[in-house]
């Protein structure tokens, strides 16, 4: 039997790499191109299947996404909203969705920020037990969560921002989580930085050889940077005059 999946995008953080762009309003608000940075995690859980969403962010911006998307009839989805108390991380985000995913079911989780031009469902991710990460090569992964892969493709190991760099394949900010992960995420510890890290919920499925990987193809980018807000601008920009949508 088809197990169900939920969507996840985790909105939330300071938005520090923007200031002061993000001093007064949250991030994923900010334009991308002609539409709010928040469309684009939307339209990539529509592109995947997924209506039914559950959007994380700070009490102090979440009626701003609720005043933006509403119920979610507009985009012919479903939307919850929960709150996060403080940027504690990526993980501490996703923790709040914990009741928004039933027994049983899987969630898929988007960062607010992360636009990406194709995705594909894993082929057997409705059935097996197993979390999945999206990989994209990229020229700069000291930027990113960066996996270590064998020479038959296999992740030997995931580190979030390796000074050195141990490949050129990013983590990308598109996740596809069991259940169990919620468990999990209560016995993690904040890392350096004081935040529960995504990283650490993945090495955690690796060690228990529970991680697949999907390679993307197409354009993959953050925008929580001037220089990537600016390049996901551009992307979106040309993609529509190709189009012909101008
Ligand atoms: O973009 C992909 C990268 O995103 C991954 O390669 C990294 O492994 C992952 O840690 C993350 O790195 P960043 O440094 O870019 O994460 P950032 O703090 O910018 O947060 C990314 C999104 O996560 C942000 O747009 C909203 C959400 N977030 C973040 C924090 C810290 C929350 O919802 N709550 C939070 O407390």
């Amino acid at each position: 039997m088809k197990g169900k999946i939920k969507g996840i995008i985790l909105a939330g953080g300071t938005g520090s790499r923007l200031y002061p762009l993000t001093k007064v309003t949250n991030k994923h608000l900010l334009p991308v191109y002609n539409k709010p940075m928040i469309f684009y995690p939307l339209e990539t859980l529509k592109k995947l299947g997924i209506n039914d969403i559950c959007i994380v962010s700070g009490g102090e911006h979440i009626t701003d996404f609720i005043r933006l998307l509403g119920s979610g009839s507009e985009f012919e989805v479903k939307l919850t909203y929960k709150v996060q108390d403080g940027p504690k991380g990526i993980a501490h985000a996703l923790l709040q969705a914990e009741e928004f995913v039933k027994k049983g079911e899987k969630a898929t989780v988007i960062l607010g920020d992360n636009i990406f031009e194709k995705v594909k469902v894993p082929l057997n991710v409705f059935s097996d037990k197993n979390a999945y990460i999206y990989l994209k090569e990229v020229e700069d992964p000291e930027r990113f969560g960066v996996a270590k892969l064998s020479d038959s493709g296999e992740v030997i190991k995931i580190l979030e921002k390796p000074k050195s760099p141990i490949s050129k394949f990013a983590v990308t900010g598109l996740y596809i989580y069991p259940n169990d992960v919620f468990d999990f995420i209560k016995t993690l510890k904040p890392s350096q930085r004081g935040e529960l890290e995504i990283t650490d919920v993945n090495n955690w499925y690796l060690k228990q050889e529970r991680l697949k990987v999907v390679f993307l193809d197409g354009f993959w980018s953050d925008a929580g940077t001037f220089e990537s807000l600016l390049k996901a601008t551009l992307f979106v920009a040309n993609k529509m005059v190709v189009k012909g949508q101008e």
